[in-house]
């Protein structure tokens, strides 16, 4: 009996070991709509996108070696065929994202899982729509650590970056995405961590969110590992 249950306790326990947890909860007032992109050859999760109710908790797996971003979609509508729009972070107008990407400005929680550990950050150089914390559940490392942008930058944003809607900001785009230029957008004579400094905009998103990337050369303060993470990505 023991030989035939030996190896299943083994698969079990290695599968296990494999896969990490992402743990998704909805700490604000509205309802979110989280969008999954996973990175190139990567599989899609939930099927890119899925509806989260205040005070909702919902798990999702993800095999060894996964890379991808997590952002929070707001004022949605969908129809029963789950085709419709949100009006910040988008993805081509379909709840399940299946590829498509998030349209800025939305904060991210991105994630490249096991190389050889957990790389995770949260960033906002394409802006900011909803407050978004990882934390981690399990996992180790010197810099295993919660991070987050809890700061309400809807209301701190500067009046050339805001998204408005019926007079209220639903968004913080980023320099970058605001004006597109070299210098905020790290391109051109821009394009090396040296040339490409923080600017006035970049720091007023540092200054409230001094884990988060705030432009793109952002690095020494903005990317956190763990080994063998589980991670509790919350929104608000
Ligand atoms: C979700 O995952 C976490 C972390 O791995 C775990 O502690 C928790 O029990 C899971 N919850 C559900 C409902 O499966």
């Amino acid at each position: 009996m023991a030989l035939y249950i030996l190896p299943i306790l083994l698969v079990l326990s290695l599968s296990g070991a494999e896969a990490a947890v992402f743990t998704l909860q909805n700490k604000c007032r509205n309802t979110i709509w989280p969008g999954i992109l996973p990175g190139s050859g990567q599989i899609q999760l939930m099927n890119g996108g899925f509806q989260l109710n205040p005070g909702e908790v919902v798990n999702v797996t993800a095999p060894k070696k996964w890379s991808g971003r997590f952002w929070p979609r707001r004022f949605c509508k969908f129809d029963s065929a789950g085709n419709g729009q949100c009006l910040t972070g988008d993805c081509g107008g379909k709840l399940q994202c299946t590829g498509a990407g998030g349209a800025p400005p939305a904060t991210l929680a991105e994630f490249t899982l096991d190389s050889p550990v957990d790389y995770y950050d949260v960033s906002l150089v394409d802006g900011y729509n909803v407050r978004v914390s990882i934390e981690p559940l399990s996992g180790t490392g010197p810099t295993c650590k919660p991070i987050s942008c809890l700061a309400e930058l809807n209301r701190l944003c500067p009046v050339g970056l805001q998204v408005k809607r019926n007079g209220h900001v639903v968004a913080c785009k980023s320099a970058c995405l605001a004006y597109n230029t070299p210098e905020y957008c790290c391109t051109g004579a821009y394009a090396t961590p040296d040339s490409c400094k923080p600017t006035g905009y970049s720091k007023v998103f540092k200054a409230v969110c001094p884990t988060s990337y705030s432009y793109a050369y952002d690095d020494p303060t903005s990317t956190f590992t763990c080994q063998d993470g589980n991670y509790l990505i919350r929104f608000c």
